[in-house]
């Protein structure tokens, strides 16, 4: 249910956002990011192989978390869950999508950055939410803003974040988890650099043990 998989992201801390043009390369992508202690995933629905991919990785490896991202409406949705995606994210709030989860009890996790966005979420229940893109909406700055009125809401924050910058959002009382596509570039899948993307992963992980998170 979704307050387990709240707490397996909160546990790990860390949410890699993939984008991969080759389902052939998920099986070895997915066992990096489990050798670099990230057992979970967002394939995003930005290429041809995405659903394939979370086929591929689910199948090789059950116990991992994987979900599906950029699912910008309904149809994708079905598609990724139908592949065995086991959370949805999406870039900003479609009340379709996020109706079709909520009516299949499927976790779903769409993107907001303005308290109206925050709004909609909360209005159908939703107080996990993802602020994307971080950076550009403001960052840290503006989750503290928005800690103000909205107690009750946790973000997953993506978009312009790396190990350089983490620690500032770890810091943040209502972060719930860090996502990014910083540890598993497109372009290490696409050279096969399956020892890179183990390496960013774990550093990522280490760097985030400093805090209190
Ligand atoms: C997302 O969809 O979450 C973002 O594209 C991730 O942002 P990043 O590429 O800046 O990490």
């Amino acid at each position: 249910n979704k307050d387990e998989l709240f707490s397996f992201f909160h546990n790990i801390g860390l949410v890699p956002v993939v984008k991969i043009d080759d389902a052939e390369k998920a099986v070895p992508l997915a066992k990096a990011m489990i050798d670099g202690g990230i057992p979970c995933a967002e394939v995003t629905f930005r290429t041809a192989a995405a659903e394939e991919a979370i086929r591929k990785m689910s199948e090789a490896f059950p116990e991992m978390m994987i979900g599906a991202g950029t699912v910008i409406n309904p149809e994708l949705a079905e598609k990724a869950v139908n592949a065995g995606a086991k959370f949805i994210v999406s870039p900003g709030l479609n009340p379709a999508t996020v109706e079709w989860c909520l009516e299949r009890n499927i976790p779903v996790v769409p993107g907001v950055c303005t308290p109206s966005d925050i709004e909609k979420g909360l209005s159908y229940g939703l107080n996990v939410l993802k602020f994307f893109p971080a950076e550009a909406s403001g960052g840290v700055n503006m989750l503290k803003n928005l800690a103000g009125p909205f107690p009750q809401v946790k973000f997953m924050t993506t978009g312009g974040i790396s190990t350089a910058n983490l620690g500032e959002y770890a810091k943040a009382a209502n972060v719930l988890a860090i996502g990014g596509s910083w540890m598993v570039k497109a372009d290490l899948i696409d050279n096969d650099n399956w020892a890179e993307i183990t390496r960013l992963c774990k550093e990522a992980t280490c760097a985030l043990q400093g805090f209190e998170f």
